[in-house]
């Protein structure tokens, strides 16, 4: 049976590297062309890294098919319960980085995915939720 869901704890490095290979293979496995799941894959990776370096080091991953009337995709979703996010709009700038770094995951992951959504609350954590539909 294909497997519908893919859950990954993120604490380590080791389990960004794993989590990006089998978010690749869930979507290819689903049928997305190559250059969308390399998206898919790509999103997966700057949010687990987000969820290591900003998330309080641990969270985690998850990826579903999910179904919409007459298309289907995959749900990617980031879970931490880190110190959450101010302002989320700043967040999504380009560039904008609490760590001094590039500061293009989030943006990136929004405008690689279709739906883009985020939820934070500052001491409670964060919860980010973007799907990738199919094209037929
Ligand atoms: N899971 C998270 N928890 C708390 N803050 C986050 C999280 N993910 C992102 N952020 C905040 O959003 C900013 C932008 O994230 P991102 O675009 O991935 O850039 P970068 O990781 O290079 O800083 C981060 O610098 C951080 O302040
Ligand atoms: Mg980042």
């Amino acid at each position: 049976m294909t497997q519908t869901e893919l859950r990954v704890t993120i604490r380590g490095e080791m389990d960004v590297t794993r989590a990006v290979l089998d978010a690749g293979r869930f979507a290819r496995d689903f049928g997305f062309a190559e250059a969308a799941s390399m998206m898919i894959s790509t999103a997966v990776s700057e949010l687990a890294r987000n969820i290591l370096r900003h998330g309080g080091g641990r969270g985690e991953l998850r990826l579903a098919r999910v179904e919409d009337g007459h298309r289907s995709g995959v749900r990617v979703e980031a879970r931490d319960s880190g110190p959450g996010i101010a302002d989320v709009d700043r967040a999504l700038e380009d560039h904008f980085s609490s760590a001094g770094t590039l500061g293009l995951g989030l943006p990136g992951v929004k405008r690689m995915m279709d739906d883009f959504e985020i939820e934070s609350e500052p001491g409670e954590g964060t919860r980010v939720c973007a799907c990738k539909w199919r094209v037929a």
